[in-house]
This record gives C-alpha cells, structure tokens and sequence, in this order.
C-alpha cells in the first residue's frame, strides 16, 4: 500500500495510536487513578527505606549524648519510634502497591489483549493472508504483557529509584554540601553510565532474541511437517539440521552474556569506589570536626542504599528497552490501515431480488497485473450461474470481489442496485452465503460449527440444516454426535464431512444470494448426488453462483460464464455453449473422456 493513503481504520475498531508511546497511553487511560495511587506507594515505600539511615543518625546522636539520670532507651524514645515507623511504612506501602499491581495488572494486560484483538478483527483477507495467524495470536499476548511490564518498569524500578536518589543527595546536602556533590556526580555519571552501556548491549540481545525466535520458528516447521521427515526417513537428518541453529543461539547468547559481564565489572568497581570514597570522605570531614558520628553512619548508611537500588540499572534499562521493543513490534504488526472499511454514510444492503451487476470492474491483486480490466456481467435475479475456465482464469477472483474481501480499483459491483462499496460489510455478508472449496471449522462442537450459520438456532433446526446436508448420518455415529469437537480447523473430520458441515451451516443461514466454490469437490459420486439434491432444492429461488472444476456439477445451471485471463469469453447455456465448440466445449470434452467427444461429434453432424 502506498504512503499517501490516509490512515483509515474501522468505525467500530478501537481508534489505537500509531506511535508506541501514545499507544501504551492509550492503554493506560482507564487506569489513571490506580497508577496515581501506585506512584504515592511507590514513592512512600522508597521514602521509607531512604529515612531509615536519618533515624538510625539520630540514634546515634542521641548515643553520643545520653547522660546518666535516663535510661537509654527513654531518652531514644523518639528516633527508636522514628525507626519502627519507617520499617512498618515501608512493608505497608510496599504490600499496599504488590496489591494495587495484583488489582490492576491483569486486567491491563486484558483491556490492552481485547483492544488490540477488537482491531486485528477489522483487517482486510489480504492482510491476514500476509501473516500466520499464529505468530498474530503470539504478538498480541506478548504486547499486551509488555505494556504491564513497561508500566511497571517505570512505576516500581525507575521512579522509587529517582525518589531515593533525589532524597539521598539531598540528605547528604544537608550534612555537608561536599558529600552531597561527591555522591550526587557519581549518580549522575553511574546513571548515564548505565544507560549508554545498555543502549549499547541493546543490538546484542536483540540479536540473542532472533535466534531464539529463529529456532523456534524452526522447530514449529520442522514440527508441522513431522510426517514428512518420518516418511522420508529423516528423523535424524532434521536433529542435524537443527543442531546448526541452536550453535548460532549458543553464539549469540554468549556474546550478549559477555557483553553484560564487562557491564557487570564496571558496576562492581563503580560501587565499590562509592563505598570506599564516601567512607573515607567522610571520615576525613568527622575528622576535621565537620560532621557528626550520626552523620557519618547515615553518608554510609545512604551510600550503601544507593549501590543497593544501582546495582541492577543497566539489566532493567535493557529490559525496559526489551518492553519497548515489544509493544513498538506488535503496534506495527497490528495497528495498521484497515484496508476496507465501511464507508462513513453506509447504508445496510436490502436484497430484495438478488440482481448482481459488475459495472466496469479494474482489479489487480498487486499493481499492474491486472486480473479484471473493465469487467462487464448482470446476473438476473434467482439464476444459477456455473463459472468456469482455466485454473487462474479469476473466479475465484470474481467472487471475493463480490463478498468485497478486496476492493475493486475502478468499476462498481452492484446488488440490487447498490453499489456494494458503499453499504455495511455485515449487512452484505449476512445476505451473501459462501461455501468455500476448503472450508475450516471451530475447534467447537459440531452443533456450534452448524448453528454458527444462525446464532440461536434451536436444536431441531440444526440438524434439519445436517440432514438437507446429508450429515446427520456421519454425526450420529460418532460417539458424542453434535456436541463432538472437530480439531483445529476441522481436521479430525475427513474433507467431505467437513464440507459437508460448511453446506449445513449455509443451509440454516438462507441468504438470497448463495455463492458455492467447488462446494462438493471433495464428495464421492453418490454423497455428491444426494447433496445436489438437496443443495438444488435450498438454491430455491436465490441467485446462485457456482463455480465448478468438475463440469457436471453445473452443467445443469441456468447459465455457464466461462472465464479466460480475467475475461469472460463465453456466455450461454450449457447446449449452447457445446454447440459454440469454443473454449468451454474443449474444457468439457477433455473432462468428460470417451463419453461427451461422440455427443459432440453427432451434434456435429
Ligand atoms: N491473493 C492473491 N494475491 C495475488 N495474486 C492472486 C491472489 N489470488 C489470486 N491471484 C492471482 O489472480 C489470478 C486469478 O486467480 P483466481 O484465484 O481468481 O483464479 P481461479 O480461476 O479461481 O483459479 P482456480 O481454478 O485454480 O481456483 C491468478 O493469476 C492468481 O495468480
Ligand atoms: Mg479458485
């Protein structure tokens, strides 16, 4: 798609932002409040740890100067007090926000899941026949989880660790402004430190991550295709060849690994050197008369502190760079144009007869490879209509386009009348049935696949809709009949039965305008019969389109549309259409063997 497309999106998708921080905003919004309330925790949780080296200074102070009349601890009283307060606000301010993130974290990470799986339904087919639903599935959750973890990133990691910073610095200040500015500097280089450091290791891990995910990818293939490596023998040709990817994760992680140790090196040093110096700063400044024994305690006190929260700076910027990463990933994966999109004055389509007119149809999947140019064809209300032609010939084409999965370049599909561009997608779709060549089921119970064609469908009706398909019979033995589930996509079903509950579910949908695309090419000769039977007999008075590899199928049809190259080069009845001995008398004559060429060659005669 072009850039100059403005960005347009589905009415009833939710309106999420492009850019990764506004994104997780977004996300956000409905929890201000309780991400209010966490910072105050956070914030006294962090307070409270960072007083508690000031009350054991004036601990101190007070040792230094008790006197003989009072015991001890009376004289203490106050900082004693100051201590036991500090310890219990600092447990109930940090149980109070582990409860506020039990309260909120889930259900984040489940608003920002249904937002972002409320705007994946809206995408075009085109877009979802360029990703694997799998790895969709997979970037959601691990979006969703990765606005948690940056919230919390910022909330409990960085925050708490600004606060203590801050009030160090400024305790220290207050003691002797030289000790504040020595600790203050290191901070401030120790940070920006840690922060280039993992900026710089940042290309390493990401590197490690597409390993991991490369590997993984691997395995999934080789896993799908088990069978093939098992039918060929190659069970252990597939273990070597997996072997190669997993030493180039070795290699990577070791390198990221490598790279976090020196980074590990300079933090050891960097803590160490804030230890000794402010040790020994500070016991030159009590030296020199400039500051109390409680003021030495509580420098020491703070130092430690400080090297305590530091120490795992650069690992929580990497991750924090990690979650980022992440959320900006699923954002463009999933928060793209929606490439079809009701119009804002749609109109819902009211089918009344079931007229189809394409009107100057131009389509091209990609840019000039054109399928359709200029395509001209009115089916009438109530005709059954068979399209056939080569393989690529776009009929399939053709009936996407009717369903509006792609959207025509120029030209105008009409159904009675209403440009199909222009009415509610939903609308059209619940009067336009489509039974697919491959159809897929729910992994849900049979009369859940059946019933889908008609929410609230009683039971009755549903297996009606299984007998007219000819169904019923398969379903009642197995042993759990209708409520059986079918596998992923179906697959516990043979092909035929699964298309034949693709039939029933359009059965008990009865849209006016029925669509078939090879709907009983994977039937036998005789359940096939039986279907068309049925299949002729729900056709009723709808407008019918069918398109068929197996030319019997429709050879009865009102009309036949033979297509050729995006043409439709032929148009007629099914004698006609012999009698013309064209492109269609050629299709029919190769598919039907010794039988039809003698027909064909009496009629000519
Ligand atoms: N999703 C797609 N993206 C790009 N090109 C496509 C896509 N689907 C089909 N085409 C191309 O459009 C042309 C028409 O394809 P279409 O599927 O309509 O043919 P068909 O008549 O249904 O063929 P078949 O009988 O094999 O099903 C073909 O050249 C095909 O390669
Ligand atoms: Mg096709």
């Amino acid at each position: 798609m072009s850039k100059n497309i403005p960005f347009q999106r589905a009415a009833d998708a939710p309106p999420l932002p492009t850019g990764t921080v506004k994104f997780i905003v977004y996300c956000l919004a409905g929890f201000r409040g309780w991400l209010m309330l966490m910072l105050v925790l956070e914030t006294g949780q962090a307070a409270g740890g960072i007083l508690v080296p000031y009350a054991i200074k004036a601990i101190m102070d007070g040792v230094m100067h008790v006197s003989g009349e009072t015991s001890v601890l009376e004289s203490l009283r106050g900082p004693l007090l100051l201590l036991a307060g500090l310890n219990i606000a600092e447990i109930l301010f940090s149980r109070a926000s582990g409860a506020v993130l039990i309260i909120v974290g889930p259900r984040l990470r489940q608003s920002t899941t249904k937002a972002l799986y409320a705007y994946l339904q809206y995408h075009a087919p085109r877009y979802f026949g360029g990703h694997f639903a799998g790895a969709l599935a997979h970037r959601i959750s691990e979006t969703a989880i990765s606005v948690n973890h940056t919230t919390w990133s910022v909330l409990c990691d960085f925050w708490p660790i600004l606060v203590t910073f801050a009030v160090s610095v400024a305790l220290l200040f207050n003691v002797h402004q030289g000790l504040g500015l020595m600790v203050a500097g290191w901070v401030l280089v120790y940070v920006s430190l840690s922060y280039f450091l993992a900026t710089r290791c940042q290309p390493y891990a990401q590197g490690y991550a597409a390993t991991r995910s490369m590997v993984n990818g691997k395995i999934v293939d080789a896993v799908t295709n088990i069978l093939n490596a098992k039918l060929f023998a190659r069970l252990r040709f597939e273990r070597e060849y997996l072997d190669g990817f997993l030493e180039t994760e070795v290699k990577a992680g070791r390198r990221t690994f490598w790279y976090m140790e020196r980074v590990r090196w300079f933090q050891f040093i960097a803590a160490a050197t804030l230890k000794v110096g402010t040790v020994y700063y500070a016991l030159t400044l009590w030296d020199g008369g400039l500051i109390g024994v409680g003021d030495f305690t509580m420098s020491v006190g703070l130092a430690l502190l400080i090297i305590n929260d530091a120490r795992n700076l650069t690992r929580r910027f990497l991750e924090f760079f990690e979650y980022v990463g992440n959320v900006a990933n699923g954002v463009e994966t999933i928060v793209q144009p929606h490439e079809i999109v009701d119009a804002p004055d749609a109109l819902p389509l009211k089918i009344s007869q079931g007229r189809i007119e394409f009107r100057n149809v131009c389509f091209a999947y990609e840019p000039n490879q054109p399928v359709f140019d200029g395509l001209n064809v009115v089916i009438e209300p109530g005709q059954r209509v068979g399209l056939v032609g080569y393989s690529g010939s776009g009929k399939s084409t053709f009936v996407s386009l009717m369903l509006r999965n792609y959207q025509p370049q120029s030209g105008q599909i009409l159904i009675d009348g209403m440009d199909i561009g222009q009415v509610l997608q939903d609308s059209l779709h619940e009067q336009v049935s489509l039974i697919p060549q491959d159809p897929s089921l729910f992994h849900r119970s049979l009369k859940e696949n059946i019933g889908y064609g008609r929410l609230g469908a009683d039971d009755t009706a549903i297996q009606t809709a299984a007998r007219m398909a000819n169904a019923d019979e398969f379903i009642q033995a197995i042993p759990e009949g209708y409520d059986s589930l079918v596998g992923e996509r179906g697959v516990k079903l043979s092909g035929g039965q699964r298309q034949r509950i693709a039939i029933a579910r359009v059965m008990l949908k009865d849209a006016p305008i029925l669509i078939l695309d090879e709907a009983t090419s994977s039937l036998d000769s005789v359940t096939e019969l039986t279907i068309q039977d049925n299949l002729d007999r729900v056709m009723g008075r709808k407008t019918v389109i069918a398109i068929a590899h197996r030319m019997s199928t429709i050879a009865h049809l009102d009309r036949i549309l033979v297509f050729d190259q995006g043409r439709i080069v032929e148009d007629g009845g099914h004698e006609q259409l012999l009698a013309q001995q064209g492109v269609y008398y050629r299709l029919w004559t190769m598919q039907a063997g010794g039988f039809l060429p003698e027909r064909a060659e009496s009629e000519d005669s």
